[in-house]
């Protein structure tokens, strides 16, 4: 069992956050929010939707490029994961890189976090596991030493997607501030025909339409909120002009909503915007990545072109 999970957490960040969030003109909560125990769990039953083509493909780059990255100067050293998701990509890349020592899994969700690392520790007995519950979008100064090793940076998911352009390009700075000549690969999804992407957004099984709708009942659970989730429907649109699928949680009356003893107000119609999530062709990923202070090195893609997963050097 993991008995230390380092907690860099700045804690009730999530009632200020959502507060400001609901007195905006355009409602809106970061997704980040959407992961506390259930929404990592309907995130995982999400990954293995057909619907939902990031994750396989992903992982099907990883697996064809597993030997070229494992000769990447970090492969030696310490391997930190931005956000512990699914540990199959994970464990992939860790059996491929057998010379890493030190593993760093950093994630918003504690349990999910110790869960994760348990199940690598079983695989990987010979690697020291640090797990670290920290908000990565927040600056990394509070992280715990890394021995002097080189660093690999995997940071999978697209998760970088998921942040305004000049939060990703300010994000890709801390990291590089936090690990100054680490290595990083890093997963981004690719734009591509509006069916696919509103599907895999929108899926027929309804999972991502919960995990959408979480968000509600976490703030009923956490914040004595009432929301009533009859009363919200979950929405995913496609936003050319931004090159980004929108989530949103749609009102379909009118009504007011308690959250935190504070009344919030919902028009018919009106919405809580609660995820973006970024599709970046090589150029447009390659500015972002060179305003962080990262050079990209090498982009690999599958066969249709859905997704990338690029090598990054911090500059
Ligand atoms: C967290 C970036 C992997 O944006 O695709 C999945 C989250 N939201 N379905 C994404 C998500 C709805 C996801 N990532």
């Amino acid at each position: 069992m993991t008995k230390h999970v380092l907690p860099v957490k700045p804690d009730d960040a999530f009632k200020s956050e959502i507060l400001a969030g609901l007195n905006a003109w355009q409602k809106k909560i970061s997704s980040k929010w959407l992961y506390d125990d259930v929404g990592s769990h309907l995130f995982e039953a999400i990954t293995e939707l057909d619907a939902y083509y990031p994750t396989r493909t992903e992982l099907g780059i990883l697996e064809k490029n597993a030997r070229k990255y494992s000769r990447l100067p970090g492969a030696r050293g310490a391997m930190v994961e931005l956000g512990s998701g699914s540990s199959r990509k994970t464990n992939l890349l860790l059996d491929a890189c057998p010379d890493l020592s030190v593993y760093m899994p950093i994630d918003i969700s504690t349990n999910h976090l110790r869960e994760a690392a348990d199940r690598i520790r079983r695989a990987h007995p010979s690697l020291a596991v640090i797990p670290v519950a920290a908000d990565f979008t927040q600056p990394l100064g509070q992280l715990p030493l890394l021995p002097e090793l080189p660093v690999l940076v995997f940071f999978p998911g697209s998760t970088i997607g998921n942040f305004e352009k000049s939060e990703a390009a300010q994000l890709l700075k801390n990291i590089r501030t936090a690990m100054p000549d680490a290595t990083m690969i890093i997963g981004v999804d690719r734009p591509k025909d509006e069916k696919t992407l509103v599907k895999a957004y929108d899926d027929p099984a309804g999972v991502t339409a919960a995990f959408n709708q979480n968000l509600m009942q976490r703030m009923n659970r956490e914040l004595e909120a009432n929301f009533d989730l009859s009363s919200f429907a979950h929405k995913a649109i496609w936003n050319a002009e931004e090159s980004r699928i929108e989530m949103h949680l749609e009102s379909l009356c009118d009504q007011a909503v308690s959250v935190a003893g504070e009344p919030v107000n919902f028009l018919k119609g009106e919405t809580i915007h609660t995820e973006n999530s970024h599709k970046y062709s090589e150029e447009a990923f390659a500015e972002i990545a060179n305003e962080g202070g990262w050079r990209v090195l090498d982009q690999d893609s599958d066969k249709k072109g859905l997704f990338s997963v690029y090598t990054l050097k911090a500059v």
